[in-house]
């Protein structure tokens, strides 16, 4: 198949450049386009024959359901069962933008898109492309990240095309997205809001609209807990990962940086292809021919929007090892952590 890719200015554009990614999101094809996040690779949310052509596409197991995304708040009324009080308050505050939110759904969204769950996610992008894609084509678009399942979700049209390119029919290309990590996913269909995954909205900032939040517990904890299952069935799987082997090392920014200088020395001397994730702060510290600094410690942000790039980056570079330096985990820190430790598969490095 051949995908079209078309540029679109976020910040200017009219309705005539998006007509042809409506037409095929209203004829049950896949357009993948830019929001705030990363960028999803979109279908029509209530056909079965969209769905499991987004599955297909992916390669994503089918029982990892997808996120459907509205244009306005009015909407989950149509695809949700049972809005509590608290998910009103939260859908106020937080859309749109980086959040979603699991209701029971309604009769109409089918089951090939919630994997069979009785359950829906649902989210309000903030990103004008993504909002008026809904809003022209009035499709209520089901979206998972446009990568290829296990890869790192993309946060450039780039990425995109390395992954899909010739399996959809439409890439907008709206140039690098802000966040550039996944929405924050919340349970609100019992009492109190559980996160299922941590992104740019905190704990601490759901708490301050709706009280108390718990976070599940397979998405704490920096061992893999055998036999505790994750509620969102995206997280069980293997993710975000380099196909070089990756370890976080742990401790004081010193010994860190000596520690890594000891790996790396050790790896060149057995003639293996070696890479460093460090900051903007400790990048020229480091012997290694491949180092990238990821952001800096200074603005969080920066390195949650340069993550995935670099993990893509070091496949490019055929880094059989990669050590990165570890971050805080709290705040957004916490959602940087969740994805550095499931790239590098548990596997931390005491310094
Ligand atoms: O920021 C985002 O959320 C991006 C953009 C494109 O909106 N989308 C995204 O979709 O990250 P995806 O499919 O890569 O991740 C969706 C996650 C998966 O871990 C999935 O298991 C979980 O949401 N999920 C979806 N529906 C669910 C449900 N009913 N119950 C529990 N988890 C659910
Ligand atoms: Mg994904």
């Amino acid at each position: 198949m051949e995908t079209r890719i078309q540029k679109i200015d976020p910040e200017n554009f009219n309705d005539e450049e998006l007509k042809t990614a409506c037409e095929i999101l209203k004829s049950n094809g896949l357009v993948a386009f830019p929001t705030e996040t990363v960028y999803g690779l979109g279908g029509d949310a209530l056909h079965p024959e969209a769905s499991s052509k987004i599955y297909a596409a992916k390669g994503r197991p089918s029982d990892n359901p997808l996120i459907v995304h509205i244009a306005d708040k009015e909407s989950i009324y149509e695809i949700a069962d049972e809005v509590s009080e608290k998910a009103e308050k939260l859908a106020d505050a937080f859309w749109p933008g980086p959040m979603t939110m699991i209701f029971k759904k309604k009769e109409i969204v089918p089951y090939s898109t919630t994997g069979g769950l009785d359950t829906v996610a649902v989210r309000m992008p903030s990103h004008p492309i993504a909002m008026e894609l809904i809003r022209q084509s009035g499709v209520y678009i089901a979206a998972p990240s446009a990568n290829t399942s296990g890869r790192p979700s993309p946060t450039k049209a780039e990425h995109v095309i390395e992954d899909l390119n010739g399996k959809i029919d439409m890439i907008i290309d709206g140039g690098a997205v802000g966040i550039g990590l996944e929405s924050t996913i919340v349970d609100v269909s019992g009492d109190i809001p559980v996160i299922l995954r941590p992104g740019y909205i905190t704990a601490a900032m759901l708490e301050e609209v709706v009280g108390e939040v718990k976070i599940d517990p397979a998405i704490v904890g920096k061992v893999m807990q055998k036999n505790i299952i994750a509620k969102a069935p995206g997280m069980k799987y293997r993710h975000y990962a380099p196909k070089g082997n990756m370890a976080i090392v742990e401790g004081d920014t010193d010994n860190v940086i000596r520690k890594i200088n000891e790996l790396v020395c050790a790896h060149k001397e057995k003639g293996q292809r070696v890479a460093v994730i460090a900051t903007e702060e400790t990048k020229d510290r480091y012997e290694c021919d491949i180092v990238r600094s990821i952001g800096s410690r200074k603005c969080e942000g920066s390195i949650a929007a340069g993550l995935y790039d670099i993990l893509r980056e070091m496949d490019h570079l055929e880094a059989e090892y990669i050590y990165a330096e570890s971050f805080e985990n709290d705040k957004l820190g916490s959602a940087i952590m969740n994805r550095m430790i499931k790239a590098a598969a548990y596997n931390f490095i005491q310094a």
